[in-house]
């Protein structure tokens, strides 16, 4: 369907959150995926570092590397030529310094052809935001539950239910938009809150991530969605269509009908003419009766040999 699409931009996002109208954001990690999501229309991409678990099956995003990132950020970029593609920062990647964050964010800029980063934490980050927004690069910023303090954090679970640490997410929420930031993303923060948030934004896009209705757009990750996580699916994430329920059953029938023989049929596999088989025939055949003139005992089996062998 976007085929004449143009490609998505920071006047393009900021324009439907002044139209009212909801941003579409989903995780992907693969061409084939990103491809999808580009016809589909959705209009921004997020390589989530959460492809350490999705893709690559750790059982937590802190051992994916910048590398691993660009690899996959660059397959989805070939995938979707118009969506707005956000790179996430890895662990480690930006928290050392200003410096580490704004040669990594450059390199999703460089090499994968990212329209913007995105980086977790709230004011301790907004120098690293500070940084990568004066070098030119669009910065988004994350809070609420953020994966790479998962241990701090207490495990994947709600941020901000009570007062203190609401109004902490709300103060940090106002550093990165001061920091330069131009989106934060809200995950798993109460609906109350980010209701909040958005409307006291001024000049930043407010992303929700099972933190409600009232944000400027919508995330989900796309594992989730279609029931491709095998682990845990969480509370927030709704399941449009059970694919990995379908790839499964399918998965079941290639191994029956392998095993039961009725996989392949003539239209999987390729045939040879009449003429040309029979011609195999003869070259063998020519093969087996070639006479070589060496004298040696060699395993050619043409009829010289197995006269000298005798
Ligand atoms: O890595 C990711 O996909 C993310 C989401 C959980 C927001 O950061």
């Amino acid at each position: 369907m976007t085929e004449t699409r143009k490609k998505i931009s920071l006047p393009y996002l900021f324009d439907k959150v002044s139209k009212g109208e909801p941003i579409t954001w989903l995780t992907c990690y693969d061409y084939p995926t990103a491809y999808l999501q580009e016809q589909a229309g959705i209009e921004m991409i997020l390589v989530g570092d959460s492809l350490g678990m999705t893709m690559l099956g750790y059982e937590s995003t802190l051992p994916v590397t910048m590398d691993d990132m660009i690899r996959h950020a660059q397959a989805v970029r070939r995938g979707a030529t118009t969506a707005f593609v956000v790179g996430d920062m890895p662990y480690m990647t930006y928290q050392p310094s200003v410096e580490t964050a704004i040669r990594n964010a450059g390199r999703f800029m460089a090499e994968a052809g990212c329209d913007a980063i995105k980086l977790e934490g709230g004011a301790a980050m907004a120098d690293r935001i500070r940084g990568i927004v004066d070098s030119g690069i669009p910065a988004i910023g994350h809070l609420g539950l953020t994966p790479q303090s998962v241990s701090a954090l207490g495990g994947f679970k709600v941020q901000g239910k009570d007062a203190r640490l609401a109004k902490k997410i709300l103060d940090d929420a106002k550093a990165l938009e001061k920091a330069g930031a131009f989106m934060i993303l809200l995950e798993m923060v109460p609906d109350r809150l980010c209701k909040l948030i958005t409307e006291q934004a001024e000049n930043c896009i407010i992303m929700s991530l099972g933190s409600g209705p009232d944000a400027h757009g919508q995330l989900l990750i796309y594992h989730d969605m279609f029931g491709l996580y095998p682990r845990f699916k969480p509370k927030m994430a709704k399941v449009f269509g059970n694919a990995g329920e379908v790839i499964l059953n399918g998965l079941k029938g290639y191994h029956d009908e392998v095993i039961g023989k009725q996989f392949p049929q003539p239209e999987n596999w390729f045939g040879m003419k009449d003429d040309e088989f029979e011609e195999l025939g003869k070259l063998i055949e020519a093969d087996k009766n070639a006479k070589c003139d060496c004298d040696c005992n060699c395993d050619c089996n043409c009829d010289c040999c197995k006269t000298e062998k005798k």
